[in-house]
């Protein structure tokens, strides 16, 4: 949410911070800008509004681009105050050109803020909460010494002493050019250092390619960035040991592999990152689980991970849209293996209510990316409040991660597009071997349950390649109801939140309007929605709950709905015939493992009817990847 990145170097700033945010743009697209100081000591500021290619395209062709800048900040914007154009695009600068800074997270004071400033005479021109920032800073310089950066750091500290809410700024200083400021608080900001070079980034997959010494700041502390090196104080001035960590992470592959969108190639790499999130923890079915493979026997986390495994007397599983669905494939299966209750939350409501958590409470953070703010802010007051913080995620590296008591890596390799696809299966997976892990620790399933699960996993990838191998009867689907307005979603058991996933891919990259329902749910008020216009998309698979389904479907035919069925069984076709328009066959797998499949065919039939309604499958419209405001 919003891209922030920082260079001062020797290196031309421009190109560099370009190539930076292009790594940022799954954060937000709805603006771009950069601001640097030429050699000259000149300032420029350029934005434009959409996306990146944009501001690419308004730039000039002139020296300093090229060559001629060696400090500088760039930022891509996910709007949150003011509308997507140039105007409120950052960088912002307090009206004199002199300072510039950019801002990801939201002020929320920002409205009492200007009302003064204005009293001041100070002209606002955006409509973002942000210019309140750059405003208050170049009134404060005003007001205050700074005419060294040792003064200029102190009206950096006396302007945050004033904000509310959440930030990840750097900023830049015409009379400093050799100064570059980087802030972190309740938003992600890591700078890394170069051979005579510093970088800042929202994330580090934006500046690994540069370096692998990075500094991952924490909340409320400045840095000040010269040649010399980092200056680390907290926000009241008392100074911090910066200390950098040598960090292993490839660089960012953006590359479709020939796959016309990142969706596409993402929901075909799963087979393959069903193995890697498998691998060396589920190693054949007549082994033990091993949740941290590589771990040393003896080791703290080796503790707490078996006080987990056998201890814990209840689970909260928090999370925020997709990953919310996984954790509730979680609990059905958890709740099935160890007989331990489980509760989903959403963790924006979550971090807002009073947790009912003793020492024998495990909180699940489940992320992608490990940076959403509600589930951080969910996991700190539950961890507050004495909670053990296992957070499953894609991102190792990430905030959560590095605030969590155990972390275990869904490895499902960076996910570009913004509809998560392959990060759900590897969420699934890890919360499988989760559950199959508590229920050999605890005994609280037979080992033929616990062997035939394990089983089935093996094979999984194999089925999903199989899911994937025949689009063509999806593409059908998708084209013949494509122009639909609304859409349903309806499952049961196991498969209930795979009808929700299927419901939010759809609404995400179609808009199209679909919700996802248990099949029990429909005649307690959807049904009184459903006529010929309606599709009902049906999850259906051999289990406890099949025949129920196959009921819940007949009711819905029976007020005309559309009826598409997404099933593993062979029902009989006269049944078939009488209850479904269309039937999309997928791999048997056991009932237990069936989301896993399942999803599929969902994946690929949002993406299709985005595909054939020709929207932006990858960069869906007022999205970002990565939610680092509440
Ligand atoms: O990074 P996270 O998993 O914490 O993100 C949570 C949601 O923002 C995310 O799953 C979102 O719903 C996706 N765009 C869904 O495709």
């Amino acid at each position: 949410m919003c891209g922030i990145v920082g260079y001062l170097g020797k290196k031309s700033a421009v190109p560099l911070i370009l190539d930076s945010l292009r790594t940022l743009e799954y954060r937000g697209y709805d603006s771009a800008g950069i601001a640097f100081l030429d050699d000259d000591n000149l300032f420029h500021i350029y934005k434009a509004a959409g996306k990146l290619v944009n501001l690419e395209s308004v730039l000039p062709d002139s020296t300093p681009l090229k060559s001629g800048s060696h400090i500088g900040i760039g930022h891509i914007r996910w709007a949150t105050h003011g509308a997507a154009n140039e105007i409120n695009a950052h960088p912002h600068h307090g009206g004199h050109q002199e300072i510039a800074l950019v801002h990801n997270g939201i002020i929320e004071n920002y409205f009492e803020i200007k009302q003064e400033l204005e009293a001041k005479g100070r002209n606002f021109i955006s409509d973002t909460d942000t210019e309140c920032i750059a405003q208050l800073l170049e009134q404060l310089t005003s007001e205050m010494p700074s005419d060294t950066p040792e003064q200029f750091r102190v009206v950096i500290q006396a302007t945050l002493n004033k904000l509310v809410g959440a930030y990840a700024l750097s900023i830049i200083n015409k009379k400093f050019p050799n100064h570059l400021f980087a802030i972190r608080n309740h938003a992600p900001l890591v700078i890394g250092k170069g051979e005579n070079e510093y970088l800042v980034a929202s994330d580090a997959v934006a500046i690994i390619s540069h370096t692998q010494e990075l500094l991952f700041l924490k909340d409320k502390e400045i840095a000040e960035i010269t040649p010399e090196g980092i200056r680390l104080t907290r926000l009241d001035g008392t100074p911090i040991e910066a200390v950098l960590e040598h960090v292993e992470l490839g660089p960012l592959q953006i590359d479709k592999k020939g796959f016309k969108h990142f969706m596409l190639k993402e929901i075909y790499e799963q087979p393959d990152v069903v193995r890697n999130s498998l691998s060396g923890r589920l190693v054949s079915a007549e082994r033990p689980i091993r949740l941290l493979p590589g771990e040393p026997k003896d080791s703290l986390k080796k503790q707490t991970l078996d006080t987990i495994l056998k201890y814990m007397d209840r689970i909260v599983i928090v999370g925020c849209g997709t990953s919310f669905n996984a954790g509730l494939v979680g609990k059905y299966f958890i709740e099935e293996m160890v007989s331990v209750p489980v509760e989903v939350e959403s963790a924006g409501e979550y971090r807002y209510r009073k947790p009912i958590i003793s020492d024998k409470t495990l909180i699940v953070a489940i992320s992608q990316s490990g940076e959403t703010a509600d589930t951080l802010e969910a996991v700190r007051r539950a961890a507050k409040l004495g909670g053990k913080i296992l957070t499953i995620t894609n991102r190792e590296d990430s905030s959560l991660a590095r605030e969590s008591d155990i972390v275990l890596p869904v490895r499902a390799g960076v996910e570009i597009s913004v509809c998560a696809t392959k990060s759900f299966t590897a969420q699934i997976i890890v919360f499988y071997l989760l559950g199959l892990a508590m229920a050999e620790m605890r005994q609280t399933a037979s080992e033929s349950q616990i062997k035939e699960l394990k089983t089935g996993l093996l094979k999984t990838p194999a089925l999903i390649e199989a899911a994937l191998s025949n689009p063509e009867p999806v593409q059908a689907v998708a084209k013949q109801y494509g122009n639909a307005a609304n859409v349903l979603f309806i499952a049961r058991g196991i498969n209930f939140p795979v009808a929700l996933e299927g419901a939010l891919k759809l609404k995400e990259i179609s808009y199209i309007h679909a919700e996802g329902y248990s099949g029990s749910e429909l005649k307690h008020g959807p049904i009184a929605m459903l006529d010929e216009s309606i599709p009902v998309i049906s999850v259906l698979v051999p289990g406890v709950v099949f025949e129920k389904m196959i009921s819940n479907c007949q009711e819905a035919k029976a007020r005309d709905a559309q009826m598409i069925g997404i099933t593993s069984a062979v029902i009989d076709s006269q049944k078939a015939e009488s209850t479904f328009d269309d039937l999309l066959q997928i791999p048997e797998s056991l009932e237990l493992l069936s989301p896993l499949i399942a999803t599929v065919p969902l994946q690929l039939l949002a993406y299709y009817m985005a595909e054939y309604l020709g929207k932006d499958v990858d960069q869906p419209r007022n999205l970002a990847k990565s939610v680092t405001v509440e």
